[in-house]
């Protein structure tokens, strides 16, 4: 059993489900955020469930007591709860954050994304790296963690690819090394040992988008069907979507329209391949 105690935030999403799992496997005493009974179901193993909600921080008192590391993956991916970046990613981080400097947590890890540090013209990354920078100006010792698109994302190509063509915007050359959620586990615990600070990551396949496009096609067993979209309609279409719908709804579009517009590589993890993950999603999807 390892000494340490640990509080994941986020726990019952993609990434943090790994996490936990992760944490077990190397013995950690493992607490749980969770927001309702129900998500209980979700876990094999963890020590202890703390019932909460980040966006209230009454609902967090006592959170972080008795804790040694927190890791919080909290933030809107696909939730549909009416509520902002600035509310989840930021103010709920923040909360979290405060809970932890109350309770003189050691070390704290947050997950931004690729590039957030750069783009922060993005409601997204506002949001995020408010945060970053009120964790790093904090009395704890912090790790920020920049991964690259997750392997649970690039099902978005494979849902086009099923229907025999993939568009892309551009000619399709930009490259990617998206990252599986259990390599990017390892990552996440093996950077909160070694202390360091800030870290891109991402898998170990460098693949242009026309290839990630491609190997969607060849899991369903299709031909190679690629169409390229001129780039001015990417823009229109984040322009439009500024201009016509509010953040809730532009925020992960702009997000995934920007990042299709540059290359975003990471340095490299982990031993899962994309070609694999696609052709057992497609075998799944095939079941249902
Ligand atoms: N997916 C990607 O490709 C990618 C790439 C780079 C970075 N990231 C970042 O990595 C982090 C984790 O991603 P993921 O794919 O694991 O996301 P996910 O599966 O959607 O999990 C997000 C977690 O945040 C919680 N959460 C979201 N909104 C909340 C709210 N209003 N109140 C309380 N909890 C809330 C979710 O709780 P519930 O389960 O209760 O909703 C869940 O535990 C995110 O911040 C994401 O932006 C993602």
């Amino acid at each position: 059993m390892n000494t340490k105690k640990v509080l994941v935030a986020g726990a019952t999403g993609y990434l943090g489900q790994y996490l936990v799992k992760e944490l077990k496997k190397r013995g950690y005493w493992v607490r749980a955020l969770i927001r309702n009974e129900q998500q209980k179901d979700k876990f094999e193993s963890v020590d202890d469930f703390f019932i909460g909600e980040v966006t209230d921080p009454k609902s967090l008192k006592g959170i972080a007591k008795g804790i040694d590391w927190v890791f919080s993956t909290i933030g809107i991916t696909r939730q549909k709860d009416g509520l902002t970046y600035m509310d989840v990613d930021y103010q709920g981080n923040s909360n979290l954050l405060k809970e932890a400097l109350h309770d003189g947590v050691a070390s704290f890890q947050y997950i931004s994304a690729i590039n957030g540090d750069k783009l922060k013209h993005l409601k997204i990354f506002e949001a995020k790296e408010k945060f970053v920078e009120e964790l790093k100006d904090a009395n704890i010792t912090y790790c920020v963690l920049r991964p690259n698109g997750f392997f649970s994302d690039m099902k978005d190509f494979l849902q086009m690819a099923k229907g025999g063509r993939v568009y892309l915007f551009g000619d399709g050359n930009f490259k990617l090394n998206p990252i599986d959620g259990e390599d990017l586990a390892k990552v996440c615990v093996d950077k909160m040992i070694s202390g360091e600070k800030e870290a891109t990551v991402g898998g170990q396949d460098i693949l242009s988008q026309n290839e990630l496009a491609a190997l969607a096609l060849k899991a369903w067993g299709k031909p190679i069907k690629i169409l390229h979209l001129p780039d001015w309609t990417r823009r229109l279409t984040i322009g439009a979507l500024r201009t016509f719908t509010s953040s809730k709804t532009y925020g992960p579009i702009e997000f995934f329209l920007t990042a299709m517009a540059e290359d975003n590589i990471a340095t490299q993890y982990g031993t899962k391949r994309l070609e694999d993950f696609f052709n057992q999603e497609v075998d799944r999807m095939k079941k249902e």
